[in-house]
């Protein structure tokens, strides 16, 4: 195993990666190897997939949905709260008699989780059929250790603690030919008490603008529309870059580029969110007129034990400025029941800030104490059955909200992008709104990949139904 602190990638060990990629393109040409990846967590780690895809595409891999018919299977991994853990140890260990039955069979575990000491140790001992395990911060070097597992019988184990360079260049197989995650900024400086990401993601990197720009441009001369912006907190991006620029600037730059259509970016943390990101959201034409903001606690006790850095007061003036200036902004966020400390009267504030922002749609979660962070060591954990309790209470309020949210669209003409034929029925198309929010109506399929113009007839918690206006 080796273990490498903080570092810096050289020219030569990207150049080895590429050298290697083309000798297994060689050796793989008339063999037709397939690859399966199984991804948990936030879309980082999509994305972080996107690229394992990509390399496994350019080294002559196809993809395949089926486990039994895969030749390498890896896991892309989650630690964010224990239950994402738990699940994965389940997955891996259904894996064993796969591996008995196919030994050729290459299996590789990765991404947050194995930057835990911990996990590391419990894979080495309790799960010696997995051939490769790697970290977050050398995702790149996956061609040189899968080259180097199939020709090894023991796990090949690599991680690393830090990578303050950014590997530009990794192919990336994106899932389909519309909509696009493009990293700006890696890793988070906040530190927010109960949560993990810091320590396994590392430092705030941010991509050099031309890399990001010149990224977006052949996204759109592949016939790309629509572009998310992806960081842990993309509202830092351009602190620690020797140029003075900073996120609503890249969103000017971004907006000129022709193509794309919509812009959208996540995760935005409220501390930083300046008037003038406000007011390029209110300017720049093909920002959409969505923010995912997590507030996290409506008690300003609880915010400030978790070190968010903003006040209740604060954070409801920011979504009063949002509103002011985007008329129709839909806002969405993230909130956490059982925090340490969390009295009944801290969940109330909760629930009464839920009221008073009114969310158009908010990812709810249980406290889940995280090994190595300041929360876990916090006095007044919060009993398993309180924590339900109150995560179903505020589900209840925020499925009213929601409903009662989309009502209001009944009756109203939007632009849809759109974006395939509906799950549940055929004759349907399926798209979303500048708001984010799903519209399914009928209408021909050759209008995927096209905006027209929808009307709301009906509308559910999460997505509403409509009629086509034009095309
Ligand atoms: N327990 C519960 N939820 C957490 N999150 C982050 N860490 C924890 C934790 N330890 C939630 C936060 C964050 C989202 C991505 O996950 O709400 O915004
Ligand atoms: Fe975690 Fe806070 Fe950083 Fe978000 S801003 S990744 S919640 S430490």
């Amino acid at each position: 195993m080796s273990e490498r602190k903080e570092i810096l990638v050289s020219d030569d060990d990207i150049k080895k990666q590429k050298e290697i990629i083309n000798q297994m393109a060689v050796l793989n040409r008339d063999r037709y190897p397939k690859f399966h990846i199984e991804t948990y967590g936030c879309q980082m780690n999509v994305h972080d997939s996107e690229k394992l895809a990509g390399m496994l595409t350019e080294m002559g891999y196809t993809h395949t949905d089926n486990l039994e018919d895969a030749d390498v299977i890896l896991f892309n991994t989650c630690c964010v709260r224990e239950h994402a853990e738990i699940r994965i140890f389940g997955r891996v260990s259904q894996l064993k008699e796969l591996k008995q039955r196919k030994p050729n069979i290459i299996l590789g575990i990765c991404g947050c989780m194995m930057q835990e000491k911990e996990v590391v140790e419990a894979i080495k001992n309790d799960y010696p059929y997995i051939d490769i395990v790697f970290g977050t911060h050398n995702l790149f070097k996956f061609p040189e250790l899968l080259q180097e597992s199939l020709n090894s019988d023991t796990t090949i184990i690599d991680i690393w603690d830090d990578n303050k360079s950014i590997v530009e260049d990794i192919p990336i197989r994106r899932a389909e030919g519309l909509k696009a995650w493009v990293n700006i900024i890696y890793g988070c400086n906040n530190f927010c008490t109960y949560c993990i990401v810091p320590y396994v993601r590392g430092r705030e990197k941010s991509r050099e603008p031309h890399d990001i720009l010149n990224e977006i441009k052949s996204l759109a001369n592949e016939g790309f529309k629509e572009i998310t912006l992806l960081g842990q907190n993309v509202n830092s991006y351009g602190n620690d870059l020797p140029i003075k620029i900073d996120f609503a600037d890249l969103l000017y730059m971004i907006n000129d580029i022709d193509g794309i259509e919509r812009i959208r970016f996540m995760t935005s943390h409220p501390k930083d969110i300046s008037d003038k990101l406000i007011f390029a959201m209110r300017d720049l034409d093909k920002l959409c007129e969505h923010l995912h903001l997590p507030v996290q606690s409506g008690s300003n006790k609880i915010l400030e034990r978790m070190n968010r850095k903003y006040s209740r007061e604060r954070y409801l003036e920011i979504i009063n400025k949002l509103r002011d200036n985007i008329p129709g902004i839909a806002i969405t966020t993230d909130i956490i029941v059982g925090f340490p400390g969390e009295t009944d009267k801290d969940f109330q504030d909760t629930l009464d800030l839920v009221k008073e922002v009114r969310y158009d749609s908010a990812y709810t979660f249980i406290y889940s104490k995280r090994k190595g962070t300041p929360a876990e060591k916090m006095s007044n954990q919060v009993d398993e059955d309180i924590k339900h309790k109150r995560l179903e209470e505020l589900i209840n309020l925020q499925n009213i909200i929601s409903i009662e949210k989309n009502n209001e669209m009944k009756g109203k003409v939007v632009e849809v992008l759109v974006e395939g034929t509906s799950k549940r029925d055929s004759e349907k198309l399926t798209g979303r709104t500048r708001t984010n929010k799903i519209v399914h109506f009928k209408a021909k399929p050759e209008l995927i990949g096209k905006f027209v113009n929808v009307k709301i007839i009906d509308t559910k918690a999460w997505t509403m139904q409509g009629e086509l206006i034009s095309e």
